[in-house]
């Protein structure tokens, strides 16, 4: 298989462009071979200089397109060469050229002179976002299926206001860039609800004091990115997180394995697919006081009850056209205990993965897996990111 990995940037002329050196940054350490296009209002902000440097690539810009010089048309020798055009930031001018095809300037003609997914990452104040002429173009850009838009933030904008029309922050793009070079393109989970658990659950004794697992959530964190790219609608039910949940993904924080079960209950039943993918405790403390116990009270020894095996509890709820995958943590030998699991919980499919090996598991931005479901399929998934084992999931659940 030829891994694709040629991004072209194109950035846009407006004040989220000092962004995108953190996205060509990012992708350039990760492997990723990247190309860059300004237009000229681009270059108001930000200079061909410092993405040529972060690149590693001379950054192009109409200067560049109408010099006589080139043996090929460059807009063609671009849209030739990329697996991927990212549109960052995506300006109202920009986008209603690729609403109506069009093209004026390098960005418009490569577009168009391409046949690659084209990731778009809109940014404008809210009024220039919520005309409804903007809205319309987005709308028809849109129904075209190379293009992939990514939702804007809610937050303060560079001219002081609150609103609609923040760009996306450099991870969540590099993430989107990292999908659609995995998948290139194809949304093959539209139309589908995915209903995600995350991260470890917390079982308190007092307010401060709990039983806890050292689970970050970035496993179920990628599920959500990973199925949110092919198109899916996202709900992911978390235990506490450090990072942001994707835009466009409908998220539950929760404490304690009690309300993460009583969250994945309530939305199991519009789910296609259920995916535990949270480090549930497995016991709490028999007591709890709503008052932070002093040292001198605390107990010498823990009674401790069992907590609901969630998983269990959806198995039994689920309808057949539902698929529910667990996951199972673990250290030595990680099939046979997997196995075991995936028939002792009724499960589809589970995903073992060891945590005792360097650069996986838990925290880790790495995993490694086997894949099993109940129809005798064994697939081991190597290392790799937590992003790329999430696709590697979608992929092998549907075939
Ligand atoms: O803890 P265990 O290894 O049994 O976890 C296997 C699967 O069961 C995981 O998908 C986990 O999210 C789920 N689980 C659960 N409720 C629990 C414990 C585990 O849903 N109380």
């Amino acid at each position: 298989m030829v891994l694709k990995r040629r991004v072209l940037i194109a950035v846009g002329g407006g004040i989220a462009a000092y962004k995108i050196c953190e996205v060509v940054s990012t992708l350039f350490k990760i492997g990723v071979e990247i190309k860059v296009i300004l237009t000229d209002s681009a270059q108001q902000f930000i200079t061909p200089l410092t993405l040529a440097t972060l690149s590693r690539h001379p950054a192009y810009t109409d200067d560049h397109f109408w010099q006589p010089t080139h043996s090929r048309p460059l807009h063609i020798d671009l849209g030739e060469w990329a697996d991927l055009i990212a549109i960052a930031p995506l300006t109202a001018n920009t986008l209603a050229k690729l609403a109506h095809g069009i093209a004026d300037n390098l960005l418009t003609n490569t577009v168009l002179a391409s046949t690659c997914p084209v990731l778009l990452a809109p940014a404008m104040n809210t009024d220039m976002w919520e005309q409804q002429v903007v809205q319309r173009n987005w709308q028809q850009v849109l129904t075209d299926s190379r293009f992939h838009g990514m939702h804007t933030a809610l937050g303060l904008l560079a001219c002081d206001r609150v609103g609609a029309g923040r760009m996306a922050e450099p991870p969540e793009i590099v993430a989107y860039v990292q999908s659609l070079l995995h998948t290139a393109g194809k949304r093959d989970l539209v139309g589908k609800q995915v209903l995600i658990s995350a991260g470890g659950t917390r079982e308190h004794l007092d307010p401060v004091r709990f039983i806890g697992n050292p689970s970050t959530g970035k496993m179920g964190l990628a599920l959500a990115q990973a199925a949110l790219h092919r198109g899916a609608r996202v709900t992911l039910v978390h235990g506490p997180a450090s990072w942001d949940v994707p835009l466009g993904v409908q998220a539950i924080p929760v404490m304690s394995a009690e309300q993460m079960r009583a969250s994945m209950v309530q939305f199991l039943p519009n789910a296609d697919m259920i995916i535990m993918s949270a480090a549930v405790a497995d016991v709490k403390p028999q007591y709890y006081s709503k008052e932070k116990l002093a040292k001198k009270a605390l107990p010498q020894s823990l009674p401790l009850e069992p907590v609901p095996d969630i998983v269990a509890e959806l198995a039994r709820l689920k309808q057949p056209h539902q698929q529910l995958i667990g996951f199972a943590a673990q250290t030595g030998d990680i099939v046979t205990p997997a196995l075991e699991k995936l028939y002792s919980k009724n499960l589809d499919a589970i995903v073992a993965n060891p945590i005792d090996e360097p650069n996986s598991g838990f925290g880790s931005d790495n995993n490694q897996a086997i894949f099993l479901d109940k129809q005798g399929q064994k697939r081991e998934i190597s290392p790799c990111s937590k992003l790329e084992m999430a696709h590697h999931i979608f992929d092998l659940l549907h075939n």
